[in-house]
């Protein structure tokens, strides 16, 4: 079977990481979406929260499973049994960091490919990280996420404001 491992913070999961998903499914049987817990990047949802939104958002697309991972990637991929590690590529700005990533994940086993995917244009700009200032700010999220998704960006952020 032709697994791909989908790593990411997913911080939340928005519409561009589903679409990215999605997308994936056209060339694997299956696709593991790994969260990793990347405390450096001070999520605003623990790790468990992560991926519960990540399970409700995808349980609709068969042949995709959610899971947290921990360590170093390459062994994880290793462990599920996947061949290629899947990213997304929203504009020339993702490039220098994902290139310096799937070079250095080659050189750690160069059996394990790094295969991109390109959104729909109107993913292009999304990242976790805006979407949180929009929720902040009270912006409307109905295009940007899944409405679970943005009921849980909601609640958490209307709890930080004093
Ligand atoms: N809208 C999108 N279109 C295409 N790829 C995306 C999109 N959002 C995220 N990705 C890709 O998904 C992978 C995991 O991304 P990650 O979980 O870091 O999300 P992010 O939106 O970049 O979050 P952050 O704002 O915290 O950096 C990366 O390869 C990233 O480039
Ligand atoms: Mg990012």
């Amino acid at each position: 079977m032709n697994i791909g491992v989908y790593p990411g913070t997913f911080d939340p999961i928005t519409n561009g990481h589903t679409d990215i998903i999605t997308r994936s499914l056209r060339v694997f049987d299956k696709v593991i979406v790994a969260v990793a817990p990347n405390p450096g990047k001070r999520p605003l949802f623990d790790l468990a929260e992560r991926v519960e939104m990540a399970r409700l958002v995808t349980k609709e697309l068969a042949d995709v499973e959610v899971e947290s991972f921990d360590g170093l990637l390459v062994q994880y991929v290793r462990e599920r049994g996947a061949r290629a590690v899947i990213r997304g590529l929203r504009a020339i700005s993702d490039f220098e960091y994902e290139f310096q990533m799937a070079l250095v994940n080659r050189k750690l086993d160069s059996k394990i490919e790094t295969v991109f995917f390109m959104p729909s244009e109107e993913y292009s700009y999304l990242t976790s990280s805006i979407i949180k200032e929009v929720a902040g700010l009270g912006g409307a999220l109905h295009d940007f996420v899944h409405p679970h998704v943005a009921e849980r960006l909601r609640q958490r952020l209307r709890r930080q404001i004093p």
